[in-house]
């Protein structure tokens, strides 16, 4: 297993000093210094004063941030700017903008804005990389490279058209293939010159809004293509760094289930993943935790960065509410404790304009070390000095193994019908969340992982696994016959890799796996239920309801009301091999889901822990040592049954653990557990 790149916990985050005065950077240093501050990711969205103009360069002012930083023996995360772009070149190449759904091209303003296909950006872009390398790649502080800023965002412009083709053509050879591929003979869609095809948007083969394609397999490859198009992009600037400096690593800011790309693709070309977390004042702490553990599973658990949180307030949401008092540390220790190895900031000071001068930061408008959030920096900035290295490099040790395909996103969203009700992260969440209200730990894995890979986990949960691609249900059948236990639902099985059905009902690949077959699928009006008796408990389902006919399954819960459905299979399980497979037919309410979860935890022996709901317990395991996290992420007291660790020391408490632990809001506590 890789280790994390960086010798230190880096404690640090986005720093923009050339938006204020130079006398000012000498507090900014007292004040970071003071609060164990150790990084600054700077140079973020500086393309136009590092780039007056075509001919020109000035790194003056990029120099002098290096050399004020350095001097105050900060580690460096060096970003490459080319993230915004700057006016001259929008001016005199207006290719390097890009053209939205709407069909509109876009004029100078915004960010995040760069066409992907466009030469001039992709000749300019990795030009800048190439020369931030060359004269920084070599400082031993450049700690890492952060290539561009959150990528995403579609391009439907006409070099985007042209790319795609070259792209459609290797792809598919012929036309022939793209017509059989795409199901073209649906509403006159036949092509007979690649100039024919292009992008799906408002103005072609967008219906609806832009969830929704005439071809879905068109739009499923217009996704594909576009997200390959931002990664060479990624590429490109990598390829030029590499130039001047072989050994730094290189990573990007990612954003949790952000739909536009596809991060397993990305991760790969990543030497570290780093991502972004924002949750809302209303965000469920399971959900964070999952944003947490799919980036800690894009590349199979190795630790990642926290590229940005905020200190407090955000301002781009609708509702901004503060961070109330110790919750910044809470929602650290929550990433730490899911396998972050950093913890950063958006941003280290304040800005005075722009649109984002209401987003809070270490230093805030007050300009002064005495505010609320200064003290809350301090305080963990010091336990993270007393304790980083400690906490660096654990791995956590899941036995339940969640699908997660940027494929399945795109498909289950692109499906015109049954329900609008049914979006993709939706349903990952709620598998997710069962597992996480009895503290189980969960991986968030690929769909491509073969059988031996997929044996390491008791149970592989795959929701609404919509589309089967190549090799996926062969691995997962031998997984099952090998003993594994292997749960699917409602509008899995359904699709091949080109979006089209699978003939014989569904789940398709998966109907002798199952042991039943699915004939319809029901999809129920908004706000109601299908009663569904679940062993001793009813609950019940919603949004759709598969009606099923079992062809060896066993029946554990059925459908009951007066439909005619009523006593039908709601959920069942099937023995294949030495192994089983759950089918679940609907969308279970939390009390199916508990029943359904408690099941397979008590089956398959699964470690968990009971909690008040607002409790989580985490454990990340080191060679010596584990360190189990105890936080409460609520802002209420909360009393915890904590007799399992009784007596073992605590990395972060008050000495060796009782038999009840009293948490205060947001407090928390990490114990130790020697091997
Ligand atoms: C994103 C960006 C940052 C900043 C923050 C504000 O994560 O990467 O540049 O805009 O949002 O929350
Ligand atoms: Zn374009």
């Amino acid at each position: 297993m890789t280790q994390t790149p960086f010798k230190q916990f880096l404690f640090g985050g986005d720093y923009n000093p050339e938006q204020w005065p130079k006398e000012i950077w000498a507090e900014d240093m007292q004040i970071l210094t003071d609060v164990h501050m150790n990084e600054a990711t700077i140079n973020v969205f500086s393309w136009a004063q590092l780039q007056p103009s075509e001919e020109t360069y000035d790194f003056s002012t990029l120099d002098a941030i290096v050399e004020t930083l350095t001097r105050a023996n900060f580690d460096i995360v060096l970003a490459t700017s080319t993230a915004a772009l700057p006016a001259w070149l929008v001016t005199r190449y207006p290719e390097v903008t890009r053209t939205d759904y709407e069909g509109r091209h876009a004029r100078f303003g915004g960010r995040h804005n760069a066409c992907p296909s466009s030469p001039i950006f992709r000749f300019y872009g990795a030009k800048l990389a190439g020369k931030l390398a060359e004269r920084y790649g070599h400082l031993k502080n450049v700690v890492c490279w952060h290539i561009s800023n959150e990528y995403g965002g579609y391009c439907y412009c006409d070099n985007c058209a042209a790319a795609f083709r070259v792209w459609l053509r290797q792809k598919y050879g012929t036309l022939n293939a793209l017509n059989n591929a795409w199901y073209t003979h649906f509403w006159s869609h036949t092509f007979y010159d690649w100039s024919e095809i292009v992008p799906p948007n408002a103005l072609s083969d967008g219906i609806n809004h832009d969830h929704n394609v005439v071809l879905s397999g068109m739009g499923i490859d217009w996704r594909r293509f576009q997200s390959e198009a931002l990664l060479q992009n990624l590429k490109d600037e990598k390829a030029a760094i590499r130039q001047y400096d072989p050994d730094t690593p290189i990573t990007t800011n990612m954003m949790g289930t952000f739909k536009d790309l596809d991060y397993f693709q990305w991760a790969k070309e990543l030497d570290i993943v780093s991502w972004d977390s924002y949750p809302a004042y209303n965000t469920p702490h399971s959900e964070v935790a999952m944003r947490h553990d799919l980036m800690r599973g894009l590349k199979g658990g190795q630790p990642f960065m926290l590229m940005e949180q905020t200190p407090s307030q955000q301002n781009w949401q609708a509702y901004n509410a503060t961070k109330r008092p110790g919750q910044m540390r809470a929602l650290s220790f929550q990433a730490i404790a899911h396998g972050a190895d950093t913890i950063q900031y958006f941003q280290l000071r304040q800005g005075r304009g722009g649109t984002e001068k209401f987003h809070s930061a270490v230093i805030s408008h007050a300009d002064h070390d005495e505010t609320r959030i200064i003290r809350e920096t301090r305080a963990l900035g010091s336990e993270l000095a007393k304790v980083g290295p400690q906490l660096m490099n654990g791995r956590i040790q899941a036995k339940v193994g969640l699908i997660f395909d940027w494929d399945n996103y795109w498909s289950l969203e692109y499906s015109s019908g049954p329900s609008v009700s049914l979006t993709y992260v939706d349903q990952i969440k709620r598998y997710y969340a069962a597992f996480y209200r009895q503290n189980t730990a969960v991986d968030l894995i690929p769909t491509n992982l073969s059988a031996d890979q997929l044996a390491r986990y008791d149970v592989v949960l795959a929701p609404v696994l919509i589309m089967v691609k190549p090799g996926v249900s062969d691995a997962i059948h031998q997984y099952v016959a090998n003993g594994g236990t292997f749960v699917t639902t409602y509008m899995s099985g359904i699709n091949d890799e080109h979006d089209n059905v699978i003939m014989g009902g569904y789940p398709g690949p998966f109907r002798d796996l199952c042991g039943l077959w699915a004939e319809e699928i029901d999809a129920l009006p908004p706000h109601t239920a299908v009663p569904v008796q679940f062993g001793d408990t009813e609950t019940g389902g919603s949004i759709v309801a598969n009606v099923s006919h079992l062809e060896g399954a066993e029946t554990i819960a059925t459908y009951g009301g007066a439909d005619y459905y009523a006593n039908t299979p709601a959920v069942t399980v099937n023995t294949y091999g030495t192994g089983q497979a759950y089918y679940v037919g609907t969308v279970l309410d939390t009390a199916g889901m508990d029943v359904l979860v408690d099941r397979l935890i008590q089956d398959k022996h699964l470690d968990h822990f009971t909690t008040p709901a607002d409790v989580e317990l985490t454990t990340r395991h080191y060679p010596d040592y584990a360190l189990h996290f105890l936080i409460n992420n609520g802002n209420q007291t909360e009393t915890v049954d904590t007799s399992r660790f009784a007596g073992m020391p605590t990395l972060i408490g008050d000495g060796p653990v009782q038999a009840t632990t009293e948490l205060a809001p947001y407090g928390l506590i990490v114990i130790q557990e020697t091997k």
